[in-house]
C-alpha cells in the first residue's frame, strides 16, 4: 500500500492525509493480536491525549474514520501507516521515556509512514530509530526532542521525507548522503550546528532556517539539480553568495535572509526560469544587483531591504560602514588563525619598540641637558678660552675628521630603526662626543 511517496515541498502533512482519504480499505485481514497491543501500549506512553482516547482494544483501529488529528493504516494485519498530531503545548510528564516509545515503536516493523506531532514528546531520539527498515517519512515536527540527532538515521535508506523541524536538537548533523532516496528534509527551527550538513543530491527541498549554522554556502550545492526550494535564513553563515545559487535548473524558492553574508552578490549571475522567490534580505551584502534580482517582476518576488546596497532606488539599506564593521568579526575568526597571531606578535613588538625608543629619547635628552649644563660650567670656569676656540673644540674640529666614519657607525645599527635614529640625532646635533 503507497504512502506519501510524492514529492510536493516538505511538510505537507496535507497530502498525507488526502492519501489517507482516498485510499481503499486495506485488505480486510484484521490486524494481529500484537500490533493491537503495540497500538494500545502507544496509546499510554502517550498518557492518553486527545487523538487517543477512546482507543480500545474492541475498536478497529485501521478502520477509523480519517482525521486530521489521527490516522492509522494498515495493510496484510499490519500497520503501515501512523500519524497523531496532538495539541501538546508542554512536554509530557517525567515518567514518559523516548527509548521506551521507540522499542515499542519498533514492534510496529511495517511502517512506511511516522507522524507523531506536537505531542510534547521529549528526551533524546534514540538511535534504535532505525530499526524501521521501510520507512519514508518520518515527520516528529513540533516536540521537544533534544540532544543530536543519531547518525543511525542515516541507516534508514528508505527514506524520503524527514521532518524533525521546531524541536530542540543541536550539534553537528550526522552525514545524511547515505538517505540517497530523500527528497525533502526539513530541520528548521531547531539549534544545530555549526557545520552545514551533509544530504544527497536529489533532494527537492532543503529547509534548514532558525538554527545554529556558522557556515559557508558550500559549493556541493552547484550539483542539486532537483532543488526546488532553498531555506538557509535566520542562522549564521557567512562569505559570499554563489552565483550558481540562482541558476540552479530547478530553483524555485531561494531564502538566504538573517545571515551574515558579505561582499556583492556576482553582477555575472543569472537566475534560473524556475526562479519565483529570492530572500536575500538582512545581510551584509554591498554593491549593486545583478539585473534579474533587482526588482520585483511579474513572476519573481525579490526581497532585499536591510544590506548596505547602492543604488537609489533600493529602499532601507544600512550605509556602508555597517556592512564593514558587521563584516569583521564573520571574516576574522574564520580566516587562518596564524595571521591572527602575527599580528598579535607584531603589535607587541610595536609596543616593546615603542618603549625602547621612547627610553632612548629620555636618555638622550637628559644626556643633552647634562653636556649643555657642563659646557657652561667648563665656559665659566676656563674663562681664558675664547667661545669660537671651545665651540671649535666640541663641535667643528671633530666633525671635519670623523665625519666618515660617524656614518658608518650609524650604518651599524641600520637593523635596529631606534638606535640608527638616535646615531643619527647625534650626528646631527652637537653633541658628537656624547655619542
Ligand atoms: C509534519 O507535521 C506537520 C504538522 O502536522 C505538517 O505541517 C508537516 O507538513 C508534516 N510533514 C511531513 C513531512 O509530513
Ligand atoms: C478488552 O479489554 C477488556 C478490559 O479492558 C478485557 O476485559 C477484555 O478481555 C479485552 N478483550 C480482548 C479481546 O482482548
Ligand atoms: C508516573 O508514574 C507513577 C508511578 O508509576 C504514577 O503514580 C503517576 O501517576 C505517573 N504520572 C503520570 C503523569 O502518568
Ligand atoms: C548501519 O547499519 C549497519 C548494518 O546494520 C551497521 O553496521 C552500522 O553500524 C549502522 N550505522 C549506524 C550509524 O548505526
Ligand atoms: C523562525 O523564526 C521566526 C521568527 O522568530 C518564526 O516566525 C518562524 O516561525 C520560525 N520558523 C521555524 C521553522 O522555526
Ligand atoms: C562570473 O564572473 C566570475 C569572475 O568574474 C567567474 O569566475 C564566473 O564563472 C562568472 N559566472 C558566470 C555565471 O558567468
Ligand atoms: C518586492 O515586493 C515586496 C512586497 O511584495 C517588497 O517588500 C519588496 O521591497 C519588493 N522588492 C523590491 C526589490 O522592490
Amino acid at each position: 500500500m503507497g504512502f506519501l511517496t510524492r514529492g510536493s515541498f516538505a511538510c505537507h502533512c496535507v497530502a498525507v492525509l488526502v492519501v489517507f482519504l482516498v485510499s481503499p480499505p486495506s485488505a480486510a485481514q484484521p490486524l494481529s493480536p500484537s500490533q493491537y497491543k503495540t497500538l494500545l501500549r502507544l496509546q499510554r506512553l502517550l498518557e492518553y491525549q486527545p487523538p487517543l482516547v477512546g482507543w480500545s482494544n474492541a475498536t478497529d483501529l485501521c478502520y477509523l474514520p480519517a482525521s486530521p488529528s489521527l490516522a492509522v493504516s494498515c495493510s496484510a494485519g499490519r500497520v503501515t501507516g501512523l500519524s497523531i498530531v496532538g495539541v501538546a503545548d508542554r512536554p509530557l510528564s517525567a515518567n514518559f521515556s523516548s527509548g521506551s516509545l521507540f522499542t515499542t515503536l519498533a514492534r510496529l516493523s511495517g511502517l512506511t509512514t511516522l507522524s507523531l506531532v506536537s505531542l510534547g514528546l521529549w528526551g533524546p531520539l534514540p538511535g534504535k530509530v532505525d530499526r524501521f527498515s521501510s520507512l519514508q517519512v518520518l515527520n516528529l515536527s513540533s516536540n521537544y526532542f533534544s540532544g543530536t540527532i543519531p547518525p543511525e538515521i542515516s541507516n534508514i535508506t528508505s527514506l524520503q521525507n524527514l521532518c524533525l523541524t521546531k524541536n530542540s536538537f543541536d550539534g553537528t548533523v550526522p552525514d545524511l548522503s547515505p538517505l540517497t532516496t530523500l527528497t525533502q528534509l526539513d530541520l528548521s527551527g531547531n539549534r544545530l550546528g555549526p557545520e552545514l550538513p551533509y544530504v544527497s543530491s536529489t533532494l527537492v527541498s532543503l529547509l534548514l532556517q532558525n538554527n545554529s549554522f556558522h557556515d559557508r554556502l558550500p559549493p556541493r550545492l552547484a550539483s542539486f539539480g532537483h532543488l526546488q526550494k532553498l531555506d538557509l535564513s535566520s542562522n549564521h553563515l557567512h562569505g559570499w553568495i554563489p552565483a550558481f545559487l540562482f541558476s540552479l535548473p530547478s530553483m524555485q524558492h531561494l531564502d538566504l535572509s538573517g545571515n551574515r553574508m558579505t561582499g556583492e552578490v556576482p553582477a555575472n549571475l543569472s537566475c534560473g526560469s524556475q526562479l519565483l522567490y529570492v530572500d536575500i534580505s538582512d545581510n551584509l551584502l554591498v554593491g549593486g544587483l545583478p539585473s534579474c534580482i533587482q526588482a520585483n517582476s511579474s513572476n519573481r518576488v525579490v526581497l532585499i531591504s536591510g544590506n548596505c546596497l547602492n543604488s537609489d532606488d533600493f529602499e532601507l539599506q544600512h550605509p556602508n560602514s555597517f556592512c564593514n564593521q558587521g563584516a569583521m568579526p564573520a571574516i576574522l575568526p574564520s580566516a587562518n588563525k596564524i595571521s591572527g597571531s602575527k599580528s598579535k606578535l607584531g603589535l607587541i613588538l610595536g609596543i616593546v619598540g615603542g618603549v625602547i625608543a621612547g627610553a632612548v629619547l629620555i636618555g638622550l635628552l637628559v644626556l643633552l641637558l647634562f653636556r649643555k649644563i657642563r659646557t657652561e660650567d667648563a665656559e665659566v670656569n676656563n674663562t681664558f678660552h675664547s667661545p669660537t676656540a671651545g665651540k671649535s673644540l666640541m663641535q667643528v674640529a671633530p666633525r671635519s675628521t670623523a665625519e666618515a666614519s660617524k656614518k658608518d657607525l650609524c650604518d651599524l645599527f641600520s637593523s635596529c630603526v631606534a638606535c640608527s635614529l638616535c646615531c643619527r640625532f647625534c650626528f646631527y646635533s652637537d653633541l658628537i662626543q656624547t655619542c
